[in-house]
């Protein structure tokens, strides 16, 4: 018989791509995915999707509606790819503040915008996407780029983007999806688990942490899935594009 008591105390589990792992370990692991490839997160993001990410972000800061004087959060922003052309966007009576748990990625991401000049309307801060230290209905767009994956309690995650949206803000959740055609599909498996660890290998020194990213692309929901999660959070209006035959979707909700 089943002691309840223990039942209870059991730790529950997650995915960490393939692998079930507790749930305390989760972010741990992810840490390390990040520590082990930020310093070369940008060239392998240009090798990796023949640079179409460019037109993915794009199409978030379009779809955005991102003005002068807006105040702009960029989770999950890492080496600050959407918060360089917020900032641009957004000028000097707006705010831009890149959050990321990982202090390397941060780092990696402060330094390239610093060097690129731009300093005077951007804050970086190190945050969880599952508690962020903002206050209520602050922000006019909340985003997250190809970091929602990588968050343990997605739900949690959700509902803190909802509370530090003003009414009218729009949340953009950019995320690899799943193809929209089996032909894409097989193709696209192929290509995520031979080549990807390998070019991680050749060039990170690191096959793991680029398996990794093809496990964590399989077992994040799906388009419908993601959608059904983002309206649960409280979000109206709730519709995603697919891109690059679904490899890529953005999700785009708005705050009541
Ligand atoms: C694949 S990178 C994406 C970086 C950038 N947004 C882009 O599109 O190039 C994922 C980022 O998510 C961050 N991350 C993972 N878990 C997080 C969490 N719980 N809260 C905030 N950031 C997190 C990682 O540190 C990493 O910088």
């Amino acid at each position: 018989m089943t002691d309840p008591q223990n039942e209870h105390d059991a730790e529950r589990t997650t995915h960490f791509g393939y692998q079930s792992v507790p749930e305390s370990l989760k972010a741990q692991k992810v840490a390390e995915v990040f520590h082990s490839v930020a310093a070369k997160y940008d060239l392998m993001n240009d090798l990796m999707s023949g640079g179409i990410h460019r037109l993915w972000k794009r199409f978030t800061i379009e779809l955005s509606g991102a003005r002068p004087g807006n105040r702009i959060l960029d989770i999950a922003g890492g080496t600050g790819d959407l918060s360089r052309q917020f900032s641009k966007i957004v000028g000097d009576a707006g705010e831009v503040v890149l959050a990321d748990i990982n202090a390397s990625m941060l780092k990696v991401g402060r330094d390239r915008l610093l060097d690129q000049g731009i300093a005077r309307n951007i804050r970086f801060v190190q945050a969880d996407a599952e508690k962020l230290p903002f206050p209520d209905n602050h922000f006019d767009v909340v985003t997250i780029a190809f970091g929602l994956r990588n968050v343990t309690h997605k739900e949690a995650a959700l509902e803190s983007m909802f509370r530090v949206l003003k009414p009218g803000g729009r949340v953009l959740v950019l995320e690899f999806s799943k193809p929209t055609t089996a032909l894409l599909s097989k193709v696209y498996d192929s290509y995520s688990f031979k080549i990807l660890p390998l070019m991680g290998k050749l060039i990170t020194q690191d096959a793991d942490s680029y398996r990794y990213l093809a496990e964590s692309i399989r077992m994040h929901p799906d388009q419908e899935t993601l959608k059904g999660m983002i309206t649960n959070a409280g979000f109206e209006r709730v519709t995603y594009h697919n891109m690059t035959g679904g490899i890529v979707a953005l999700h785009r909700g708005v705050k009541p």
